[in-house]
């Protein structure tokens, strides 16, 4: 990891001890109470970016995410929960008592009694190997990697696992990752993918965009939009993000000045890619969708056609 980015990392917060847990109620109850949302703000725009690379390949793509601690952008895309709703259920007496093993076992029925709505199979790449276990463990991952390719080359044996990924996705890791692990990943996989990042503003992307061009791909930043990842944690991590920031020559005034660590979505693939469908003809960003908690009026698509129900 080079020096810029280390120093960037000793401005924020440290949380290496959730990430490591046998299970996920840590993590939820940590970031949950800094109002940690960006895998719930991320997952509309990773929709309508697999639906614009389906159009394109005519299939469903292998995600492969990065950093992808307990699976969580897997369960907010493929089941109608999102970090919110999870972190209540962590947040419960009765699942508090539980341990790991019969909390998995729940949390494997849990999933399985959804309708699955999404639009792709996930593989993980996480340093946490009880992160890694347990997304796989509840089912909400195919597969997954536990390693940490800024200090390791990628084995054989995870190599043959992340070969198949036709997507990379990463929200909450641009950081603690750099383009090292992405390479090692580009290498390995069959294909060129598309590769999705929300990454902290205070984080530069281009040794990323770099390496992508190496390979023939290029980056789209969406203009117009950034995403809240959460609250900073305390007076310390927001004067030094802001001074981070400022030395970076980031306007932060109604961005991180309010309070609040802002993302930008890079997406980076095929050139020919990039030309047919641009970023901004693909994602529309509606804001306020998770701050909305009254009965709303929604459409259904049916066989018959389009039914309209309130869902609470
Ligand atoms: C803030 S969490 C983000 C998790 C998830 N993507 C989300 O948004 O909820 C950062 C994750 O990066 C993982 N991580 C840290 N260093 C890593 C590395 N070198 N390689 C892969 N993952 C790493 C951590 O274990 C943790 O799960």
């Amino acid at each position: 990891m080079s020096e810029q980015i280390a120093r960037i990392n000793e401005s924020k917060a440290v949380f290496d001890d959730i990430y490591v847990m046998s299970d996920p109620r840590s993590y939820f109850s940590v970031l949950g109470s800094l109002d940690y949302m960006i895998p719930d703000v991320a997952e509309p725009v990773i929709r309508q970016i697999l639906a614009a690379r389906a159009a394109r390949y005519g299939d469903d793509a292998t995600v492969l995410d990065v950093g992808c601690s307990y699976g969580i952008n897997a369960a907010v895309h493929r089941f109608p929960v999102n970090f919110a709703s999870l972190r209540q259920r962590y947040a419960r007496r009765e699942i508090m008592e539980l341990d790991t093993e019969e909390l998995a076992q729940l949390d494997r029925n849990f999933y399985a009694s959804w309708p699955d709505i999404g639009s792709a199979r996930f593989i993980g790449l996480d340093i946490s190997e009880a992160a890694i276990r347990y997304a796989n463990a509840v089912g909400l991952h195919v597969d997954g990697v536990a390693a940490d390719l800024e200090t390791s080359e990628l084995l054989e044996k995870d190599a043959a696992v992340v070969a198949p990924a036709s997507l990379i996705l990463s929200t909450g890791a641009v950081g603690y990752v750099t383009d090292r692990t992405y390479s090692k990943l580009l290498d390995a996989l069959a294909t060129t993918p598309w590769v999705v990042s929300f990454v902290l503003r205070m984080f530069p992307y281009d040794g990323f965009i770099a390496a992508f061009a190496e390979r023939g791909m290029v980056t789209e930043k969406l203009l117009g939009a950034t995403f809240i990842q959460r609250r900073f944690r305390d007076e310390q991590e927001f004067e030094q993000s802001m001074s981070v920031l400022a030395s970076r020559g980031i306007e932060t005034q109604g961005f991180e000045a309010d309070g609040l660590f802002q993302a930008e979505l890079f997406l980076s693939r095929p050139e020919a890619d990039a030309r047919a469908a641009p970023l901004e003809e693909i994602v529309t960003v509606s804001s306020g969708r998770f701050n909305s908690f009254g009965a709303r009026f929604v459409q259904l698509e049916e066989p018959e056609g389009i039914r309209t129900v309130i869902e609470a």
